[in-house]
């Protein structure tokens, strides 16, 4: 446990088969949460039921689809009636999807902003109206430092990120009165499969840290590519009592790639 303690807490976590999800997963079983992992990928989630049941960790897999709203209502009723009131939500499930803005197919911008926005809505809007009816809770969003900083070849994917966090502060606004806080994290390049899909050799990582000057993208002053447990830190900080006082907020967890922006 990093940064709290989650015993009695009921918390959903989507994209939870991915690298940073399932951290993010693991982080808040860890500190005693039972939690509920989502995610379209049905394999990906049985590896991670294995892997928490070895461990005798509380941990719940629902497969769904986030862009469907039906399906987040389903999984959101799902696991209340399997937990209890759910008390926190992480919206860590995304896409990305490499091209230029003027090669960038409709499809593609479609996709991107079904799963990056419209799956955040979706899922937000299914959890928080019955966190409003008891007057507690908290929802982090995982965004991305490219929702700030444009990026080439990126431009649904920072758009969508921007989206999300606009929609994850907005939120936060209106349900601040109902005790619901609501916050976005945003990390820089972190070491899952969805980076590693962007290396074609050896030497991915090296434009991660050292930049890329004809692309206008700085380096990573810190010299190291985040892990996904740098990420679900931050998580599990502003989901837990000690960011009791904080909503609205976006946490920025790149290794300073974007220069505090
Ligand atoms: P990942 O590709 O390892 O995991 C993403 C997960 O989302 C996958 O398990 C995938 O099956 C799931 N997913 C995709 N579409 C879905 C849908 N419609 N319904 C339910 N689940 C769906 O990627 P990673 O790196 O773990 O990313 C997690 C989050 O962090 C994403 O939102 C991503 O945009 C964000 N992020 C990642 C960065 C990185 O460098 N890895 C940098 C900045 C942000």
């Amino acid at each position: 446990m990093t940064t709290g303690c989650f015993h009695g807490n009921v918390a959903i976590v989507t994209g939870a088969g991915g690298g940073i999800g399932e951290a993010i997963v693991y982080g808040l079983a860890d500190a005693g949460a039972a939690v509920v992992a989502v995610d379209i990928d049905a394999p990906a989630l049985e590896a991670l039921e294995r892997g928490a049941g070895d461990k005798a960790l509380n941990v719940t897999v629902l497969p769904a689809d986030v862009s469907r709203p039906a399906q987040a209502e389903a999984v959101v009723e799902e696991a209340e009636k399997r937990l209890g009131p759910v008390d926190f939500l992480v919206n860590c499930a995304g896409v990305l999807r490499v091209a230029d803005a003027l090669s960038l197919t409709a499809e593609s911008w479609r996709l991107t902003f079904s799963v990056n926005v419209d799956g955040v809505f979706h899922m937000s809007s299914a959890v928080a109206r019955r966190m409003a009816a008891r007057g507690r809770g908290a929802i982090v969003t995982v965004g991305s430092n490219a929702g700030r900083v444009p990026r080439t070849h990126m431009a649904a994917y920072c758009a969508s990120k921007a989206a999300a966090a606009a929609y994850t502060k907005t939120l936060g606004l209106e349900l601040a009165g109902s005790g619901i806080r609501c916050n976005v994290v945003l990390p820089g390049s972190t070491d899952t499969p969805m980076l590693r899909s962007l290396w074609t050799d050896d030497t991915g990582p090296d434009g991660s840290l050292n930049g890329v000057p004809s692309e206008y993208r700085v380096g990573i002053p810190l010299r190291r590519l985040a892990r996904a447990s740098d990420i679900a830190n931050a998580v599990e900080f502003l989901l837990s009592d000690r960011a009791s006082h904080i909503t609205m907020h976006e946490l920025c967890v790149d290794g300073g790639a974007s220069l505090g922006s």
